[in-house]
């Protein structure tokens, strides 16, 4: 089982329709995919489901089948984390339906981090219980591949999430924000992986499945979709110059006599268009742009874009399995 989580710690860079796009992209190619959706804000879910269904998750009692039910034990001192429910969301999709009240996570998870270092069990079970939870909901449904979505920010949610993953995919836009985003992800990445290792010596239990200190950065994708076509080009050429460097320095902390231009840039994995009114209509339709048909509204040149979009997906998802070794059918 291979777990990638796309992270970016500046909002609206498009994570969520990236993880939405990509488990319909490769459950076509024929990889049984299982999307989980780690973020307090439950986007992902909500591209997935339609009300109806997510009123019967989200009932005003407990909800038995969303992340937070999995983790209600732990919440409540009585227990270990709930075998997990599978959404079946399609043919070779699952969804880990998200929830609203998983912010209630966020203090447990901060005050079990040092405790691990004093080797308490009970701390283990709380940090690794995203990857547990993963690991059971792959097992049940004998998925390849876990895609998880979470939240804008560096907080103890993310950082549980982001250690259960054995890969980062990061989505970036060119401006300011995104490379200020990428000088503080970068370094974060790094001390929570080298603190997990640390932790993982201090381990009680070696029955205990915990996630290695993977997190291996697979690269950048560079998103479009901000780009204001009132602003001229260069603008954002400016900060697109500026990537690959910044992403070596913060990300990889390596150092590079000559570091190549982001066209050529082996650590970029796409260079995403703006999709324009075809990720609206998609949204509307339930369906990813690539699935839109001329009765979903996409006609004409709508139908032609949404076929291009298939082999921009197709084309990053064959650049992500080739960085994070999926084996593709
Ligand atoms: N390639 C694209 N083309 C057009 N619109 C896009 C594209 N990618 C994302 N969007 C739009 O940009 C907005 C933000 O996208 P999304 O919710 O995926 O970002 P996010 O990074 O998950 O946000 P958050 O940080 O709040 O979780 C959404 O309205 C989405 O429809
Ligand atoms: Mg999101």
């Amino acid at each position: 089982m291979k777990t990638i989580v796309f992270f970016n710690n500046k909002g609206g860079v498009g994570k969520t329709s990236l993880v939405y796009h990509l488990a319909w992209m490769y459950a076509d190619m024929g990889v049984n995919v299982v999307a989980a959706d780690l973020d307090p804000q439950a986007n992902l879910t909500s591209m997935f489901l339609d009300e109806d269904r997510l009123e019967e998750l989200w009932p005003d009692e407990s909800h038995t089948d969303t992340i937070l039910g999995f983790i209600e034990p732990i919440l409540k001192g009585i227990g270990d984390i709930a075998y997990p429910h599978v959404e079946d969301v399609g043919d070779n999709v699952g969804l880990i339906v998200g929830d609203l009240g998983l912010s209630v996570f966020e203090d447990k998870l901060s005050d079990a981090w040092p405790r691990c270092h004093d080797g308490d069990e009970a701390a283990f079970r709380i940090i690794s219980a995203f990857y547990r939870i993963l690991h059971k909901a792959t097992e049940s449904r004998e998925a390849d591949l876990a895609l998880i979505d979470v939240g804008p920010n560096l907080g103890a949610i993310n950082r549980a999430a982001i250690i259960a993953a054995q890969h980062v995919v990061i989505p970036l836009a060119p401006d300011l924000f995104s490379l200020q985003g990428l000088k503080n992800l970068g370094p974060t990445l790094r001390r929570w992986r080298s603190e997990w290792r640390d932790r993982l010596k201090r381990n009680p239990n070696p029955d205990l499945i915990l996630p290695g200190a993977d997190m291996i950065p697979a690269g950048y994708i560079l998103m479009q979709h901000d780009i204001r076509l009132d602003r001229p080009v260069k603008a954002y050429g400016k900060w697109m110059a500026r990537i690959p460097s910044i992403y070596r320095e913060s990300v990889t902390a390596e150092s590079a006599a000559v570091v190549p231009t982001l066209d050529k840039d082996s650590y970029c994995l796409s260079t995403l268009k703006h999709y324009r009114s075809l990720m609206p209509m998609a949204m509307e339709a339930r369906k990813p742009i690539f699935f839109l048909k001329p009765a979903d509204g996409a006609i004409g040149a709508h139908m032609y874009s949404a076929q291009r979009c298939y082999t921009d997906f197709k084309e990053l998802a064959e650049a992500i399995a080739g960085k994070c070794g999926i084996v593709l059918p």
